[in-house]
């Protein structure tokens, strides 16, 4: 089986003006000045900026992701983005099913099963995002939770070429908390065993699980070295292009 090669993409969420891009030329000259070969980098910014990202991240190796898209191709949805239209932008993935997005719009697991489709069919990956709230973990439920995440939200024809999971538990998004090393290898661990029930045991094992929450240049390396996470998905640590390259940088010298 070869390894899984790991990624670290960056969520602006909302958050990013023109000068922002400044960011994105610093990170491109970090990995310029200091490759990190054994990983790959995303940054997924607003939707507003994301075809001048584009425009700065050319031939830099760096990857750019949006963070949401509707499932439909084209049509009367005033204010809606199709994946095609992300494509358009040189996005080659989009997050779908953030946390935020089920909360502040009521996504259910049917319409993120909707947008991941999408995102396949625009030749998009798409990175599905699952994930307990403190009421669920509190109450046991946070395997229950994810299964049922994972079972609603995954698409069939799912596999490690167009689709990355994030684990994200709501209670250490922005919170500066994060779960244990041991309670991340359970919660991952499950993760692939439940991938293998949906997709099979072979697109199971290469897909990249992606751990987020609360990510930065301090726990990085503990989190990152965690089995069966392959890579982070950073919000608040990937406004700086410092954090987010140091964040990457724990590959460094890594195989995988
Ligand atoms: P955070 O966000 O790193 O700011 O906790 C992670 C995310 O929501 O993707």
């Amino acid at each position: 089986m070869t390894a899984i090669r790991p990624l670290v993409a960056g969520n602006w969420k909302m958050n990013g003006l023109s000068p922002s891009l400044a960011e994105l030329r610093a990170l491109k000259a970090h990995v310029k000045r200091k490759p990190v070969p054994s990983a790959d980098l995303m940054v997924c910014p607003p939707a507003t900026l994301l075809a001048r990202a584009s425009d700065v991240l050319v031939g830099s190796g760096i990857a750019l992701g949006a963070q949401d898209c509707h499932p439909l191709r084209s049509g009367a949805h005033t204010g809606d983005i199709s994946a095609e239209m992300l494509a358009d932008c040189g996005a080659t993935a989009v997050i779908v099913g953030h946390s935020e997005r089920r909360t502040d719009h009521g996504e259910i697991d049917a319409l993120v099963n909707a947008k991941a489709r999408a995102a396949h069919r625009a030749g998009l990956t798409a990175i599905i995002c699952v994930g307990e709230t403190e009421k669920d973990r509190h109450d046991s439920a946070t395997l229950d939770v994810v299964a049922r995440q994972l079972e609603g939200s995954v698409p069939q024809g799912s596999e490690a070429t167009n689709t990355v999971i994030a684990y994200e538990p709501v209670w250490a998004i922005g919170t500066g908390l994060t779960p244990t090393p041991a309670d991340i290898a359970e919660v991952h661990g499950f993760v692939r065993a439940e991938l293998g029930r949906l997709i099979g045991e072979e697109g199971a094992r290469q897909l990249r699980i992606l751990y987020g929450g609360s990510v930065k240049p301090a726990n990085a390396c503990e989190i990152l070295s965690v089995e069966d996470v392959n890579g982070a998905l950073v919000g608040g640590a990937s406004l700086r292009a410092d954090d987010l390259y140091a964040i990457l940088s724990t590959y460094c010298g890594r195989t995988a």
